[in-house]
């Protein structure tokens, strides 16, 4: 007994002294690929943790439920169906059952497990059999195909596999091949709408639009985080030069490609070659800096109140909304859209001559270029419903870029010591930037549909439309909603009416990032 004491205090002291290391480094990972995960239902929490820490002095990582790197499923007690509830209840995303993974497993696979003290080959007999939840399952996870039926916020948790996606949609957008760069576009849309990070090619099975090649990209990156195909598209000298060429106001992939053919690459080549430019491309040339630097949301309100002060001083009663990225909950943009109505429907007729001319007069506009209304849908439904899929739309409009004045000087860029970059009288530089600047001018009864088709995101708005027309046989614009059977218009007040038409949950805009 009394040789037992001294045994006993040494044990103590070298606690104190040695507080141990944390649990996960005293059993280093003896097997990176296999990640356990215990079901605590009908287990225990008493076993489950006793079998934890089993696992992890053996090499094996355990994790919860809810951690996506989950690879074996181990149950005692319970059925497949009610592993699959739990594993859902508590926070799984990426079930596959179909594809066995995460594999769905009983003790005896974890104790043959352990006793080898490695992880074992799966048999059909360690197995748990998932019977009537398969489809059910998928039902669950469901994405819905249409971008107007789902709910995309603007942080999401793939970011990296929709830029390299994005970028394949501008590539082939670049080639003129329309189709694959929407297919490309439509991926990475699903993607962004996942509640989910993807880590493994197997989560992408029962997801819709991802074709072939969009899953060929998407298992690359996965895997070697990168695709060689991306990689070389990004590198490529006419990648680079498209980019720089369609990135000019009023450039399109038409004017660039021609360039391109041309030899040109940069736009100092452009400069050199007199390249015949457009007015508006001689504008966006001349801005290209200031018109590439991302719009601030400051910036978007500051032109907004300008547009309002406008708009007051023209015709009273007359609403400003501000449309496009800003009204998503973007923090920037490329350009300012803005919507201008009165209730007074008719009152609108002639408001953006005077607010354009008000705008000039204070210096406000560098450069604009308006369209008149040329909207006579009423007369003939049939021959817009077919060009409505073109997405252009026939409001009156004006195109412009505006000379924003920037607070007490602050010189932001290159960019504000420009041709304009002006002293005033005082002898104090005044500094501002050029922005991208749309102005639309909606009838009142049409401005919910203006408000709705003008918010977007593109993919969002293409969607609705496509949706609009094979769901429901409606055509959907910017200025109306058509049945197209029973040849009448539906009216609607609001943006919510215009969903309730089409038997659409409402979306409300920060959920259209699409
Ligand atoms: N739009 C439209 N008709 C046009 C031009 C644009 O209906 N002639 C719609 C687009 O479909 C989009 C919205 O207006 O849904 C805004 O377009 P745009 O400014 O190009 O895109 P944003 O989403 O605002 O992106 P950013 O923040 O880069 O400006
Ligand atoms: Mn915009
Ligand atoms: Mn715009």
């Amino acid at each position: 007994m009394m040789s037992q004491f001294p045994v006993k205090k040494k044990k103590q002291q070298q606690r104190l002294r040695l507080p141990g290391p944390p649990a996960p480094l005293a059993h280093p990972v003896r097997f990176p690929k296999v990640v356990l995960c215990l079901v605590e239902k009908r287990m225990g929490a008493t076993r489950k943790a006793f079998l934890t820490t089993l696992a992890r002095q053996r090499g094996f990582c355990v994790e919860d439920a809810n951690s996506d790197r989950v690879t074996h499923v181990v149950s005692e007690g319970n059925s497949g169906d009610e592993v699959v509830e739990w594993l859902l209840k508590n926070g799984s995303r990426g079930i596959d059952v179909l594809g066995g993974c995460p594999a769905l497993l009983n003790t005896s696979w974890f104790t043959e497990s352990m006793s080898a003290g490695r992880p074992a080959e799966i048999e059909p007999r360690h197995r748990l059999q998932v019977a009537a939840h398969a489809e059910t399952l998928e039902a669950r996870c469901q994405v819905p195909v249409y971008a107007c039926q789902r709910r995309t916020l603007l942080a999401h948790r793939n970011q990296t596999l929709t830029e390299v996606l994005q970028t394949m949609a501008e590539e082939a957008h670049f080639c003129g091949s329309e189709a694959r760069s929407l297919a490309f576009s439509r991926a990475a849309s699903v993607l962004k709408s996942l509640p989910w990070t993807v880590r493994r090619v197997q989560e992408l099975r029962s997801l819709p639009c991802l074709g072939e090649h969009s899953r060929r990209i998407i298992q690359e990156v996965l895997e070697d985080g990168a695709s060689a195909e991306v990689e070389r598209v990004k590198h490529s000298e006419r990648y680079q030069a498209m980019k720089v060429f369609t990135k000019i106001f009023g450039v399109g992939v038409k004017t660039a490609s021609r360039w391109y053919q041309e030899g040109l690459r940069t736009l100092a080549d452009l400069q050199a070659h007199r390249a015949k430019l457009s007015k508006e491309q001689e504008f966006g040339l001349l801005h290209y800096d200031d018109l590439n630097t991302p719009v601030e949301r400051s910036d978007a309100e500051a032109i907004s109140q300008v547009v309002r002060d406008a708009v007051g001083q023209c015709l009273p009663g007359a609403s400003v909304t501000l449309a496009g990225g800003f009204r998503r909950g973007k923090q920037t943009g490329h350009d300012v859209d803005l919507l201008l109505t009165h209730p007074t429907e008719g009152q609108e007729v002639g408001l953006l001559k005077k607010v354009i001319s008000w705008l000039d007069k204070q210096g406000f506009l560098l450069y604009h270029s308006s369209r008149r209304n040329t909207f006579q849908a009423f007369e003939d439904p049939e021959l817009w419903s077919r060009s409505s899929a073109s997405g252009m739309d026939h409001f009156e409009r004006c195109l412009s870029i505006f000379r924003l004045r920037l607070p007490g000087g602050v010189q932001i860029s290159a960019g504000a010591q420009k041709p304009g970059g002006a002293v005033t009288g005082s002898g104090v530089s005044s500094f501002w930037k050029a922005v991208r600047v749309d102005l639309v001018v909606t009838p009142f009864s049409q401005f919910p549909f203006a408000l709705l088709g003008w918010t977007g995101s593109k993919n969002f708005e293409r969607d609705l439309r496509r949706y609009s027309k094979h769901e429901k046989k409606m055509a959907l614009n910017n200025h109306v909603l058509y049945h197209l059977e029973q040849k009448i218009f539906l009216t609607a007040a609001s943006e919510e009416e215009i969903f309730q038409h089409l038997d659409l949950e409402y979306i409300p805009p920060e959920e259209r990032n699409s």
